[in-house]
C-alpha cells in the first residue's frame, strides 16, 4: 500500500521558481525554518519569509495582532530588541520578517501587508509552513497547531499552502544549526525543498495553481537526530484519519488532578472523506517514511450524509430540497 508515493525528484528536470511565502509557529528565529528559506533560496525560489517574533505552538488559527511594540525582551532567543517595533525585519537580509502575533495573523499579515512590496503585482504561488518542531498527526492536532493554522488560514484565502511537521521536537535557534547535512534541520529541509519541487514540477504558475482551491497538504516528517537512523525519508499519501488520536483524560490517583492521555477513538478515525486506500499519517511517519495528507477547508459534511439527515429533518428544517 506504501507503493503510491509522490515521483522521485530525480526524475525532475526542471521546476520554476515560485513566489513562496514561509511562515511557522516556533518563531522567525527557528533553526527549522532558517534551514529551509536555505534550502528553497538554492533551490531558485523567491522566498519571503514572515513568522512570529516569539515560540506561538498549540495557536491553531487563532487570530490576535500586535496592539503594542516588542515588549517581551528579546524577542524568541534574543533576536529582537525590547522596544523594537511590532515587526521588522533582519539587519542583513530584508527578506526576514518577524511579526509579533499569532502564526494565523503573521501569515495573513504577510499576505496583505509584507508581500505585495517584495513580489509586486505578482501572486503568492505558496505559503509554506514550518517545519513545525514536533509532528502534528490527525486532525485533533491538525486543529491545534499554529503551524498548520496558518497553513488552513491561507487555503482560507485562497492560496496554496503545504504544513510541514518534522519529528524531530527540539525548540532551537538557528544559530545552533551546525551546517553540517545531517543536522536535524538541514534533513528537514531537505524533505520541505523535495516536496515543494514535486508540487510545482511541471506546472506553469501564470497558468494553473499548484494546488485545486480549497485544498492544502499537511506533512508529518519522520524523527531525524542522534537518536534516529532515518535521514531519507520516502514520501508517502496517508489520510489525517487512520490510526488518528484525539483527547481523553485519566484521573491521576496520586495527584487528583486531570491527566490527558490521547486515545484512538472512532469518531476521529471514520473514513468519511479521502482515499480509502491510504494508511493513516499517524502510524506512517512513526516509521521512516513522510506522510502526505490531502485535506481541504470545507467542513460540510459530504453531499449523502447530508442529504440523509436532511431527509429525516425536513419536517422541522425548511431547507432547499423539502
Ligand atoms: C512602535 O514603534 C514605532 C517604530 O519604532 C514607533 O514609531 C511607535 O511610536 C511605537 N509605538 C508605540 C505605541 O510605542
Ligand atoms: C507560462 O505561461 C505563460 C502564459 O501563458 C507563458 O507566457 C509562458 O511562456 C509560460 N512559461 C513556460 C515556461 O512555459
Ligand atoms: C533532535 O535534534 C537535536 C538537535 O540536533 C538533537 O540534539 C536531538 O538528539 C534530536 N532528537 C532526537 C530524538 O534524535
Ligand atoms: C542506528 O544504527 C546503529 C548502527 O547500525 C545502531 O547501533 C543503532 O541501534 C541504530 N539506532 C536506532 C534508533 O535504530
Ligand atoms: C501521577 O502523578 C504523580 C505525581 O506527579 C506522577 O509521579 C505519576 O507518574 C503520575 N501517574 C500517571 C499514571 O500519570
Amino acid at each position: 500500500m506504501w507503493k503510491l508515493s509522490v515521483p522521485l525528484l530525480a526524475f525532475v528536470s526542471y521546476v520554476a521558481g515560485l513566489n513562496i511565502l514561509l511562515t511557522n509557529d516556533d518563531s522567525w528565529a527557528s533553526a527549522n525554518i532558517r534551514a529551509t528559506y536555505d534550502a528553497l533560496k538554492a533551490d531558485g525560489h523567491s522566498v519571503l519569509l514572515v513568522a512570529p517574533a516569539v515560540q506561538q505552538s498549540g495557536k491553531g488559527g487563532t487570530f490576535v495582532l500586535p496592539t503594542t511594540n516588542i515588549t517581551e525582551a528579546g524577542g524568541e532567543f534574543g533576536t529582537i530588541a525590547a522596544g523594537a517595533p511590532y515587526f521588522g525585519s533582519d539587519a542583513q537580509n530584508g527578506d526576514l520578517f518577524y511579526f509579533n502575533g499569532t502564526p494565523a495573523a503573521s501569515v495573513v499579515f504577510g499576505i496583505d501587508v509584507i508581500a505585495p512590496k517584495k513580489f509586486g503585482s505578482a501572486p503568492i504561488d505558496l505559503v509554506v509552513s514550518g517545519p513545525n518542531e514536533g509532528q502534528n498527526n490527525g486532525p485533533f492536532v491538525f486543529t491545534l497547531s499554529g503551524t498548520v493554522g496558518a497553513t488552513y488560514v491561507s487555503v482560507e484565502r485562497g492560496i496554496p499552502a503545504i504544513a510541514f511537521s518534522a519529528g524531530n521536537n527540539t525548540h532551537r535557534s538557528f544559530t545552533t544549526n551546525t551546517g553540517d547535512a545531517s543536522d536535524p534541520a538541514n534533513l528537514a529541509a531537505q524533505v520541505v525543498k523535495n516536496l515543494v519541487a514535486s508540487v510545482a514540477a511541471g506546472v506553469n504558475t501564470t497558468q494553473e495553481r499548484l494546488l485545486p482551491l480549497g485544498v492544502g497538504l499537511s506533512v508529518n516528517i519522520p524523527t531525524f537526530g542522534p537518536e534516529s537512523n532515518c535521514t531519507a525519508p520516502p514520501f508517502v499519501f496517508t489520510r489525517l484519519t487512520g490510526g488518528a488520536l484525539v483527547a481523553h483524560i485519566s484521573i491521576n490517583s496520586t495527584t487528583g488532578f486531570p491527566v490527558e492521555d490521547d486515545i484512538e477513538a472512532t469518531g476521529i478515525n471514520a473514513n468519511i472523506n479521502g482515499v480509502r486506500e491510504d494508511p493513516g499519517e499517524t502510524p506512517t511517519s512513526a516509521g521512516c517514511l513522510t506522510a502526505v495528507s490531502i485535506f481541504s477547508v470545507d467542513y460540510d459534511a459530504p453531499e449523502r450524509l447530508a442529504l440523509f439527515i436532511q431527509h429525516r429533518l425536513r419536517a422541522a428544517v425548511r431547507g432547499t430540497l423539502f
